[in-house]
């Protein structure tokens, strides 16, 4: 059984990472520093995804008083099958905030089973969700025909331009985007559907309907802590100073008398 996990939700995703790198150098010519994949992930959490082969039989936490805390599950890796290394682009040439795939595979013992559709869909996701892309780009060798029917036939992506001499062997590259913009949350309208939902279930209960119309302007939070409590307590202005002695100090003093 294969999961698909962002990368930031494992345990400790930096026990992840050189398994990641080693499914790049197997799968790919262009490699990565360890410390590019830790920056991804550490930049952009939400972005990159990981298909993991779990342990069979589940995770074995350590007991209490063995080594590391109870629910520690460090030591004991899941397989890692492929992953989407993705990132937004920090200073897009166009202006447009938009996101970037820097990597993806999938293991040969693992392919043709939609694991690279759902890798990249997921990230689309994340990208148009927690980020606004406006779309995603990619580079894809013009010789690699399953990467180029999974990005153009599958996902739907489109060719902007070719890009000569892309690759350090000198292949040149498809420069590839899909639009995100149809992926957008719409916020305001979420909100609006919770806050009638809770007014719904508020009616259901019987409460008295004007008095949710005011709640509705209102600040919604309750006070916190100490803010919570002012109008019980009197704010007292006491006196400070190295000047002063310790009897002009004691704040009870000065409250009792103000009482
Ligand atoms: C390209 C790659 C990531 C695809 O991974 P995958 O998990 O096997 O792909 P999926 O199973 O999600 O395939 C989805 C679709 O992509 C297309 N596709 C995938 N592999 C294909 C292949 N070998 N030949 C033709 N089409 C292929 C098909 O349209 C497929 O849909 P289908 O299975 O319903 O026909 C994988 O082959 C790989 O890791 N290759 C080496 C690394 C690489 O090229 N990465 C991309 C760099 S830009």
């Amino acid at each position: 059984m294969v999961d698909i996990v962002p990368l930031s939700s494992y345990p400790s995703y930096i026990d992840l990472l050189p398994a990641i790198q080693t499914c790049n150098i197997t799968n790919l010519p262009e490699n990565y520093f360890l410390k590019y994949y830790l920056y991804h992930a550490l930049t952009w959490p939400q972005l990159s995804f990981v298909a993991v082969v779990r342990p069979r039989g589940g995770y074995k936490t350590a007991t209490a008083g063995g080594p590391g805390a109870a629910g520690d599950v460090s030591g004991q890796y899941p397989k890692v099958v492929g992953y989407v290394l993705a990132k937004m682009e920090e200073e897009p040439s166009d202006g447009v905030q938009h996101g970037h795939i820097t990597s993806l595979s999938v293991m040969r013992t693992h392919r043709r089973l939609g694991i690279a559709e759902r890798l990249m869909r997921m990230s689309q996701r994340a990208m148009s969700e927690s980020h606004r892309a406006h779309y995603v780009s990619l580079h894809v060798r013009m010789s690699n025909t399953a990467a180029l029917r999974l990005y153009r036939d599958t996902l739907g992506f489109e060719v902007e331009k070719i890009e000569s001499k892309y690759y350090a062997d000198g292949e040149d590259a498809y420069a590839m985007h899909l639009n995100l913009q149809d992926q957008w949350l719409d916020w305001k309208a979420i909100e609006k559907k919770d806050r009638e939902r809770a007014k719904a279930e508020k009616k259901k209960k019987g409460e008295n309907a004007e008095e949710e119309e005011e709640e509705d302007d209102q600040d919604e939070g309750d006070e916190v802590g100490e803010l919570g409590k002012k109008d019980a307590e009197k704010m007292i202005r006491v006196k400070v100073g190295r000047g002063l002695g310790v009897g002009d100090l004691v704040e009870k003093n000065e409250a009792q008398a103000q009482s």
